[in-house]
């Protein structure tokens, strides 16, 4: 595709954008020590201007000692050696910026990592110093102090607090940790949290990032006094939305309205995206219009492979985007659930859902993100235990590490099929069988591929919208039909998905485009998507 660049035009570019995913750790591996870099990202952005994407999101590359491969910060406003530096991070942008890519970065703003230098002081310093009020240390319960302060679990598995050792060797307090105790919380009732957020932010927007994706953005503040869940065992292993005491507090949104105003500081536009995981009804209240621009809508993420689950994800959050202004952000992988195909079901009928699924994604009217190597269709990778390095597999047994394996760019196996520039062992194994055919050079060109379907949505998409035919704030309406088809109508175009066991008629309206053949003529067979011209 030819050159062109990201300009000061285009306001509102967001609202129907989509953005790709980048996982860097395993996108592509240019310095050859096995691990993805950022002049590794820049060497094939390449391919993701060639997909047709707006813009790219990276998962943190900053400073960290990476326990939880990047979500633990240590230094905001740098760049993580193994990923490379500022300058590369520079190159990458301006490269995105000739390939009309916008780039969007990771801010994780509930916790850092235990290396993060106001950490280190407030161990050194001990219990009642300020720096000890930065996080969220507190004495513990029981005769000796022994018990936990109180009785969260982490998201992770586990207690959500770790004791610490005083200067003197002796038992201290606990600090509160959500995710791994390498994370700590910071305290975001003090002063100095928010000044530190606020000034990173302002770093990688003055570094030219177009946008911030915000890491469990209903976090960051906690019931004041900590208080005890009622029910501890009904809270879902990785799934902080189960205890509204540690997420989802009013206060947040003071946080969002402020960097909202930030963002508007600078041109051209900068967007705030959320990582919002919780139910659609309290989601919606962080996309108000002084507030975030996006916020990802995991509805279609967690709906089962039913016409109804869908339908009603579908229409919940086409309702709340009516309410808010703000288009809905449909996602249906990211880097901490299980691949499409796998979740699908696996096997020949997960690959056709997965490819359904896309076309869903991509024919509903809004934003749609798309990770990194769900355009080849890979499927969940059962990394051998011994290799897993998902800091959730220790503490609990639930592993994402299968969704985040190097991709494959080339048939040959060199370099972990074209991953690494280097015979060097990557840093989650890849599978010895299969993995070329599922590779970018496998499916160039070959029109059944799943890159090739991705591309051809991309452009479609990108065409009707050009045209005018379709828009974000398209008036949709969603429906089952028959036994298991669910219907999206928007003025300029229908997308039908079969969801159900046997094929359905296709009503009148050209076939702009299907994720499969269409068998029998005139039918959309189970587990098959279509896009049609509106009647
Ligand atoms: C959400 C991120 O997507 C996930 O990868 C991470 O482990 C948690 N937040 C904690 O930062």
């Amino acid at each position: 595709m030819g050159e062109q660049s990201v300009g000061t035009a285009g306001a509102g570019w967001w609202r129907s954008a989509v953005v790709y995913q980048v996982y860097p750790r395993s996108f592509a591996d240019l310095n050859g020590d096995g691990v993805g870099d950022l002049a590794g990202v820049t060497s094939r952005l390449a391919h993701v201007a060639g997909l047709g994407a707006d813009a790219v999101w990276l998962t943190p590359f900053q400073r960290s000692p990476q326990v939880d491969h990047g979500y633990d910060v240590s230094d905001y406003r740098d760049v993580d050696p193994l990923f490379g530096t500022l300058a590369d991070f520079e190159s990458l942008v301006a490269r995105a910026h000739r390939l009309g890519l916008r780039v969007i970065v990771d801010l994780v703003p509930n916790h850092c990592s235990s290396e993060h230098p106001a950490f280190r002081a407030a161990l050194t310093a001990g219990p009642g110093s300020p720096e000890r009020e930065r996080f969220l240390f507190r004495p513990g319960r029981g005769a000796g102090g022994e018990l936990p302060p109180n009785n969260w679990p982490s998201v992770f598995g586990g207690p959500a607090w770790t004791r610490v050792t005083d200067p003197d060797g002796s038992p201290g307090e606990w600090y509160l940790h959500l995710y791994a105790p390498e994370q700590p919380d910071w305290n975001w009732r003090h002063p100095a949290t928010a000044e530190l957020m606020d000034d990173a932010l302002r770093f990688w927007l003055d570094r030219g990032a177009d946008g911030v994706r915000i890491d469990v953005a209903h976090g960051l503040f906690k019931a004041e006094g900590l208080p005890d869940h009622e029910d501890p065992a009904s809270i879902e292993p990785m799934r902080l939305r189960g205890n509204p005491l540690a997420c989802d507090r009013d206060e947040v949104h003071d946080v969002y309205r402020r960097w909202r105003r930030i963002c508007e500081e600078y041109s051209p536009e900068r967007v705030l995206v959320g990582e919002v995981n919780l139910v659609p009804e309290r989601a919606e209240r962080y996309v108000r219009p002084d507030e975030l621009h996006q916020a990802f809508a995991f509805a279609f993420l967690a709906a089962p492979w039913e016409a109804r689950a869908w339908c009603e994800a579908a229409t919940g959050l086409l309702e709340a985007a009516r309410r808010t202004g703000s288009p809905v952000t449909w996602v249906v992988e990211n880097h901490d659930v299980v691949r499409t195909p796998t979740r699908y079901g696996g096997g020949p009928r997960g690959a056709a859902r997965a490819r359904a699924a896309l076309l869903a994604v991509l024919g509903m009217p809004g934003s749609a993100y798309v990770y990194q190597g769900q355009e080849l269709g890979l499927p969940e990778v059962d990394v051998p235990v011994g290799a897993r390095q998902d800091p959730a597999w220790l503490r609990s047994g639930v592993t994402r590490d299968g969704a985040r394996v190097p991709l494959p760019w080339t048939r040959d196996p060199g370099g972990a099929h074209g991953f690494s520039s280097s015979s060097a062992q990557p840093w989650l194994p890849v599978p010895t069988e299969g993995w070329g055919e599922l590779s970018v050079q496998a499916q160039a060109g070959d029109p059944a591929s799943s890159l090739e379907l991705c591309r051809a949505a991309l452009a479609l998409r990108r065409r009707l919208h050009a045209e005018g035919r379709i828009g974000p704030d398209d008036p949709t309406t969603a429906s089952v039909q028959g036994e298991g088809l669910l219907v999206a109508e928007r003025p300029g175009l229908r997308l039908v998905v079969n969801l159900g066991e046997h094929p359905e008629p296709l009503a009148e309206g050209e076939v702009l485009l299907a994720s499969g053949p269409l068998v029998p003529a005139g039918h959309l067979p189970p587990d098959t998507a279509a896009w049609l011209s509106a009647r």
